[in-house]
């Protein structure tokens, strides 16, 4: 039977880092050597300021690092010594090629295997951490099987992560469940148990799900196009709410307590964002393609588009709401991460909510109580076009709170739900003082009580729910 004493994680990122600092922490048996090609990662990883902010991280990586818990950029070093390998690669959808826009970039998945094909002195269990299309164990299976020899021999294992960010650790540490996928065969198996017993540390054996390795891969793509779907859903009634007077939260609330639907993930919102459900459901969308199923494919593309729609849809609202034009008024946005308590922006709806404004020649001033300005900055600059860092900083404001930011506005837009931009929290009353009038407010995550504030003197707008709901 095979134990496992020494992993190694290629890729210290969101889901590789804290992943395996839990793991760390919950076997102190097991030396675990974070890997990557970023030296800037791991010396930040090494420091006092980790480079990712996530609720209870610093506290776990604190306890282990130095004693079973290791960051290093020596990959090839971390590879020979271990037994087990998580590949926590970015895999970001592909920017041209074939099937840009839509697949998913491999290359950086490749470039690991082929580096533990080369390197390995000794048999390995490799894991697939990342998220892939279906059948990419495939690829990796046969670069492996072509470098291995009577003396090494390498097993596959797909092991999805399911963590969300900024509940992270939460997740890690009791997870709703743990995906083994292997192929079937005698080592297959026995390389499948040997995870099974690491995760068992700490997860209840029937909370470890073990299934065959393409359903592994499949559920990862299945379980957040599912969850992408429902926003979808709920956004899409958002609509149907505003035009008729129905209020979302509550028609949300009743198909909620359903027990066959379950209350999570409907709140209705300015659309989805994040590095995985756009990601994943196209990539589900382009395997469904490939397999010659264009009704499926279609299907699914539609939880994208809806999404699209919902971003668009709230600033053509804005835009209307301010008499048809916001040149060169000031609009204040409140938040930038794609959700609360993250840092992280990729796909954020901000992002694309900022660029309409900004084409509509606006003043943006924008407040987010983690996101650092120079990030901000990037995300708003288009890729490649010299200059526009410059161009974007001379229409965009980065302020250090929320009244800096509504001093002066037109409009204040809720675009993340943080708790501090909550009515019980935030000085509405400061902020409306500061603002021109007529004060909007435009609440894209229904966070604020809008009777509340327009009792104050704004004039709220809130997604899903229409001003005169219920009276008449
Ligand atoms: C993860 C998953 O792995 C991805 O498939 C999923 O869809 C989203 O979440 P994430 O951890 O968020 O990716 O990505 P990122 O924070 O970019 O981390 C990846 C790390 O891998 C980076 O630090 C990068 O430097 C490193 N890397 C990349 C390597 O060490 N070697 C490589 O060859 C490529
Ligand atoms: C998601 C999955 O939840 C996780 O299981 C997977 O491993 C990675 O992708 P994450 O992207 O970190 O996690 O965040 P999540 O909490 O799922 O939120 C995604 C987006 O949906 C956010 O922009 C969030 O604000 C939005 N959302 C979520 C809604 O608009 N309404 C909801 O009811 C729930």
């Amino acid at each position: 039977m095979t134990v496992v004493k020494n992993i190694c994680c290629i890729g210290a990122g969101y889901v590789g880092g804290p992943t395996c600092a839990v793991i760390a922490y919950k076997c102190p048996d097991i030396k675990v050597t974070i890997v990557d090609v970023n030296p800037g990662r791991i010396a930040a990883w090494n420091s006092d300021k980790l480079p990712i902010y996530e609720p209870g991280l610093e506290e776990v990586v604190l306890a282990c690092r130095g004693k079973n818990l290791f960051f290093s950029t020596d990959v090839d070093g971390a590879i020979q010594e271990a037994d087990l390998i998580f590949v926590s690669v970015n895999t970001p959808t592909k920017k041209s090629g074939m099937g840009a826009g839509m697949a998913a970039d491999l290359a950086y998945v490749e470039s690991a295997t082929r580096r533990i094909a080369e390197v390995a002195k000794s048999s390995k269990i490799v894991v697939e951490k990342s998220t892939v299309p279906c059948r990419t164990a495939q690829s990796m299976r046969t670069i492996l099987e072509a470098n291995s020899t009577p003396e090494i021999h390498f097993d596959i294992l797909s092991n999805p992560e399911f963590l969300a960010e900024g509940t992270a650790i939460r997740d890690l540490l009791s997870p709703d469940r743990v995906l083994i996928g292997a192929l079937q065969t005698e080592t297959g198996i026995e390389a499948q148990n040997a995870l099974v017993d690491v995760y068992t540390h700490w997860v209840p054996r029937e909370r470890v799900i073990t299934t065959n390795l393409w359903s592994s891969e499949l559920s990862k793509l299945a379980a957040n196009a599912m969850l992408a779907q429902r926003i979808s859903s709920v956004n899409a009634l958002s609509a149907i709410c505003e035009a008729t007077g129905a209020d979302v939260d509550e028609v949300a609330y009743a198909c909620g307590r359903d027990s066959r639907l379950g209350a999570k993930f409907l709140k209705a919102s300015v659309g989805f964002g994040g590095s995985c459900f756009q990601k994943d459901i196209l990539n589900l969308v382009y395997l469904s393609q490939q397999l010659n199923l264009p009704e499926v494919a279609d299907y699914w593309h539609q939880v994208v588009i809806m999404n699209e729609y919902q971003k668009k849809r709230f600033v053509r609202n804005i835009i209307s709401t301010l008499f048809n034009t916001i040149t060169n008024k000031k609009i204040a946005v409140l938040g930038f991460a794609f959700k609360k308590d993250t840092g992280d922006t990729r796909e954020s709806a901000a992002i694309t909510l900022i660029k309409d404004f900004m084409q509509e020649n606006a003043r943006v001033a924008i407040y987010d109580p983690k996101v650092e300005r120079e990030q901000i900055y990037m995300d708003l600059a288009e890729p490649g076009v010299v200059d526009t860092q410059k161009e974007v900083e001379k229409k965009v404001q980065i302020c250090s709170s929320a009244y800096e930011a509504a001093e002066g506005a037109d409009a204040v837009v809720i675009v993340t739900e943080w708790d501090e931009f909550r009515d019980d929290q935030l000085d509405y009353t400061k902020i409306y003082a500061g603002m021109n009038k007529p004060a909007f407010l435009f609440d894209g995550r229904l966070i604020v009580d809008a009777p509340k504030l327009r009792q104050l003197g704004f004039k709220v707008s809130v997604i899903g729910k229409n001003e005169l709901a219920g009276t008449a």
